[in-house]
C-alpha cells in the first residue's frame, strides 16, 4: 500500500497546478482523477450522448476503454488506445463529466482504476470523492476551496494563458451550476471528509498552500 494524499474540492480551486507540487516535492505520483471523468465524457460527447439523459449515458459508457501512463512525471490518459490530454480541458468536456459523473455505472468503471494506482504507489490523488469514498484511509486528506469568484477568474486566467477567448460571467455560472450538481448528486457527492484539513486558498498564493498541505503531510505521517 502506497502512502495517499487525498485532495477534493471545487472546480477550479488550483487541486491539480498544488496537487502537482506537493507530489514533486515528495516524489510521488500525482493522479488527477477529473481527468478520467473527462476522459469518459469526451467518449460520451463523441458518441453524440446526450448527458441529460442516465440512461444514454449508462448505455454507452462501458465503450471507454480508460487507462492512465506517466511520461517525464506527467500523467497521460489514454481513450480507447489515444493520447487524449490535450483535448480534455474545455468547458464542454468539464459539463458533460459533470453531468456523467454522476451516474453510477461510470464511477464504477474509474474507481478499481483509482483504487490500483493508490495501492501501488504513493499518491498525491485530487478529485471530489478522495477522501470520502475512494481512498477513505488516506493518511492525508485536504479539502481546498475558494470563492466562486476567485475559481472563475483563474480559470480565466487558463484561458488567457492559452490564448483562448471566454466570457468571464459563462465562466462564473457554470462554476456555480457545476458545483450544485457536483455537490448535490446522490452518489460521491463533492464533501468534506470529516477527518479532511479544510484550505481556503482565496486570499493564498499556490507556495503557501502547497507549504501548509506539506505541512499537514509532516504533522500526520513523519511524527
Ligand atoms: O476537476 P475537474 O474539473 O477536472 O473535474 C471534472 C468533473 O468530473 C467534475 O465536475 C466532477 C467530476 N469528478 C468527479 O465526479 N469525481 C472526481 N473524483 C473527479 C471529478
Amino acid at each position: 500500500m502506497g502512502c495517499n494524499i487525498a485532495i477534493d474540492g471545487p472546480a477550479g480551486a488550483g487541486k491539480s497546478t498544488i496537487a502537482k507540487k506537493v507530489a514533486k516535492e515528495l516524489s510521488f505520483i500525482y493522479v488527477d482523477t477529473g481527468a478520467m471523468y473527462r476522459a469518459m465524457a469526451l467518449y460520451l460527447l463523441n458518441q453524440g450522448v446526450n448527458g441529460d439523459s442516465q440512461q444514454e449515458v449508462e448505455a454507452a459508457c462501458s465503450g471507454a476503454d480508460i487507462s492512465i501512463e506517466y511520461k517525464n512525471g506527467e500523467q497521460i490518459v489514454i481513450l480507447n488506445g489515444e493520447n487524449v490530454n490535450s483535448m480534455l480541458r474545455t468547458e464542454q468536456v468539464g459539463n458533460m463529466a459533470s453531468k456523467s459523473s454522476a451516474n453510477a455505472k461510470v464511477r464504477a468503471h474509474l474507481l478499481k482504476l483509482q483504487r490500483t494506482l493508490a495501492e501501488k504507489n504513493d499518491v498525491v490523488m485530487d478529485g471530489r470523492d478522495i477522501g470520502t469514498t475512494i481512498l477513505p484511509n488516506a493518511e492525508v486528506k485536504i479539502y481546498l476551496t475558494a470563492s466562486a469568484d476567485t475559481r472563475a477568474k483563474r480559470r480565466a486566467l487558463e484561458y488567457e494563458q492559452r490564448g483562448e477567448s471566454f466570457d468571464l460571467d459563462q465562466i462564473r455560472k457554470d462554476i456555480i451550476e457545476r458545483d450544485e450538481r457536483d455537490m448535490n448528486r446522490e452518489i460521491s457527492p463533492l464533501k468534506q471528509a470529516d477527518d479532511a484539513v479544510l484550505v481556503d486558498s482565496s486570499e493564498m498564493g499556490i507556495d503557501d498552500v502547497v507549504n501548509a498541505i506539506l505541512n499537514v503531510y509532516k504533522e500526520k505521517v513523519q511524527k
